[in-house]
C-alpha cells in the first residue's frame, strides 16, 4: 500500500481552503493530491504533474472519483510556467513538491537506477532516449576522472570519491563499463571493509549522484521552485518535501534567499520530519524534510 509522507502536515500547512487551486507537481500515486481534492472540494481544482507515464494513469485512476476538478499534465516540474499556459490557468493557491522516485519506480525501470538488479547502466528517466541523451554509462565511460570524482561528491556526498572515480577511469581502460553490476564491482573493490558493513548499502551514495547528474534533478529543482514562487497567488504556500541533504539545504537557502528579497516568510524555522509512528509505518519518510513558504507579495 501506498503510504503518502508527512500527509497531515502537508495539508495543515498548505492552509488549503474550498476552490482553490492546487498544484501537486510530483503526483505519482496522488497519495497527498486524494486529500487535496478533499480539502479543496467541487469548486477546487488540482493540476497534477509527473515526468512519469506510468505515475499520471495510476493517479487518473486513483482520483477518478474524486470530487474536485483533475488536471493531470506529463511534464518535468521545472517547465511549471508552460504546463499552466497550457491548461489556460495563470495563478494557484498552492504548490506541493515531493521530490524523488518511488521505490517500484527504480526497481521495476530495468534502466539501472538500482545496485541490486544486474541491468544496464542508462539512469534516465526519459522515455525512449536517444543517444545524445546523457547516460549513466556515457559518464563513467567517458568522463574524466575529476569530473566524476566531483559528481560523486557533489551530489552524492561520498566520502571516497576520489579513489571510486580513479579505479573507474583504471578499469575502463580494459573494458568497457555496461551494467549495474560491474559498477557495483568496481566500487566493492575500491573501498575499505568497514564501508561495507554501514547500514546505507556502499554504492547508494554513488547510484544517486549519477541519477542526480542523469536526470539533471538539480537544476530541474532550482528552476521549478522559482517557477513556482511566480504563478503562486499573494498569500499562496509551497510546500517541499525533500528525502536527502542535498535537495534540502537547496530548498533552504532558496527560501533564506526569497525572504531576504522581500517575497515572503519561512513558515517552518526549522524543517518538519516524521515522528517515530510514521517511520515504523513508512521506513521511506526516515529522512523526509518538509519546507514551507507564504508568498507575501
Ligand atoms: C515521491 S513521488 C511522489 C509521491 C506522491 N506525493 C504520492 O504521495 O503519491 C515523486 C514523483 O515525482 C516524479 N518526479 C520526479 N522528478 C520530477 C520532475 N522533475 N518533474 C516532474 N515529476 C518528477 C516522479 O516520477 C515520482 O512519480
Amino acid at each position: 500500500m501506498h503510504i503518502p509522507v508527512l500527509l497531515n502536515e502537508v495539508i495543515n500547512f498548505l492552509n488549503l481552503k474550498e476552490g482553490d487551486t492546487v498544484i501537486d507537481a510530483t503526483i505519482n500515486k496522488a497519495g497527498h493530491s486524494k486529500e487535496i481534492c478533499k480539502q479543496i472540494g467541487e469548486m477546487g481544482t488540482l493540476i497534477g504533474i509527473d515526468l512519469d507515464q506510468k505515475s499520471l494513469d495510476e493517479a487518473g485512476r486513483e482520483l477518478e472519483h474524486s470530487k474536485c476538478e483533475v488536471i493531470l499534465q506529463k511534464n518535468n516540474f521545472r517547465n511549471l510556467d508552460k504546463v499552466l499556459e497550457k491548461v489556460g490557468i495563470k495563478k494557484v493557491n498552492a504548490i506541493l513538491f515531493d521530490l524523488g522516485f518511488s521505490s517500484n519506480q527504480m526497481n521495476k525501470s530495468g534502466r539501472g537506477f538500482s545496485f541490486q538488479k544486474d541491468e544496464p547502466l542508462l539512469m534516465t528517466f526519459k522515455e525512449n532516449p536517444t543517444e545524445e541523451d546523457l547516460t549513466a554509462r556515457e559518464i563513467v565511460n567517458n568522463w574524466e576522472e575529476n569530473s566524476i570524482a566531483d559528481i560523486l561528491y557533489g551530489y552524492g556526498e561520498e566520502k571516497f570519491s576520489r579513489q571510486i572515480a580513479r579505479k573507474i577511469v583504471e578499469i575502463r581502460k580494459e573494458k568497457q563499463i555496461e551494467t549495474t553490476m560491474d559498477l557495483v564491482k568496481i566500487i566493492e573493490k575500491t573501498i575499505p571493509n568497514w564501508y561495507k558493513h554501514k547500514k546505507i548499502h556502499f554504492a547508494t551514495k554513488t547510484f544517486q549522484a549519477l541519477r542526480i547528474t542523469v536526470n539533471d534533478e538539480i537544476d530541474a529543482l532550482k528552476e521549478g521552485l522559482n517557477k513556482a514562487l511566480n504563478i503562486l497567488r499573494k498569500e499562496g504556500r509551497v510546500a517541499v518535501i525533500s528525502f536527502h541533504s542535498i535537495e534540502d539545504r537547496i530548498v533552504k537557502q532558496f527560501f533564506r534567499n526569497k525572504k531576504e528579497e522581500g517575497v515572503g516568510a519561512i513558515i517552518t524555522k526549522k524543517p518538519i520530519i516524521s515522528n517515530r509512528d510514521e517511520i515504523l509505518k513508512n521506513p521511506r519518510s526516515r529522512s523526509a524534510k518538509l519546507r514551507i513558504f507564504q508568498k507575501v507579495l
